[in-house]
């Protein structure tokens, strides 16, 4: 008998928003396997380094970026996710399409729809079933982030205002797949309300017991 296919949940949001413990707590909660992009195989940790260090040499231009944040998600996809999924695993990750939307589109200025497309053709058009943005203005994330900024980070407030923008009109454009959970509340507030986005939802953690704070 074969397994019933897992959900796929995506935690989006600017750098700085507490996504990574979120991604950990819902993961433990739903006994979901967690995972990132960039750099959750092999190949994707070479492309998190030469897409995050600011290396003169090597450092992308605008579309390189855009591709190589492509390529790290189709070998995420194909490596990590989907033999999960299949295996009947839940599986919650930290950023996924529409981080590429809002960063390369919206952020570095290329066409939204032209980065939609290649960051579908590297999913192989997989689809979140939930996408959660964990929302915090700029000036509060840039705060949180602190001095040890890698090369994106250190993009600036516009760049990070404009990032931002893209999640939020994300967002409003797919209601039905997207919720948005203010992230400026406490860490386990906002973890509550990622919890009840996801019961509502989904329909999972139906089981008050596992529902812990
Ligand atoms: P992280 O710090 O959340 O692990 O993400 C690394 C950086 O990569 C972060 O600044 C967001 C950026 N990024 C993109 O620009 N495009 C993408 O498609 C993804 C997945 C991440």
């Amino acid at each position: 008998m074969t397994s019933p296919r897992g959900s796929f949940v995506v935690l989006e949001g600017p750098d700085g928003a507490g996504k990574s413990t979120q991604v950990a707590r819902l993961a433990t909660r739903l006994d979901a396997l967690p995972t990132r992009e960039p750099g959750d195989t092999p190949l994707g940790a070479e492309l998190r380094r030469l897409l995050l260090d600011d290396d003169q040499l090597t450092r992308p231009g605008l579309r390189a970026e855009a591709l190589m944040m492509a390529a790290d998600r189709a070998q995420h996809i194909e490596e990590v996710v989907e033999p999960a999924l299949a295996a009947g695993r839940h599986v919650v990750s930290d950023r996924f399409i529409g981080s590429s939307v809002a960063y390369q589109g919206y952020g570095r200025g290329l066409d939204p729809m032209a980065v939609l497309g290649i960051s579908q053709f590297a999913a192989a058009g997989l689809e979140a079933d939930l996408v959660i943005v964990v929302d915090v203005p700029v000036e509060v994330t840039l705060d949180r982030v602190g001095g040890q900024q890698d090369r994106i980070e250190a993009a600036g407030p516009e760049f990070h205002r404009r990032v931002r923008t893209g999640f939020l009109a994300q967002a409003d454009a797919d209601a039905q797949r997207w919720v948005v959970v203010d992230g400026s509340r406490s860490v386990d507030e906002v973890t509550q309300a990622i919890v009840t986005a996801v019961r509502d939802r989904l329909g999972l953690l139906n089981d008050a017991s596992r529902a812990r704070g």
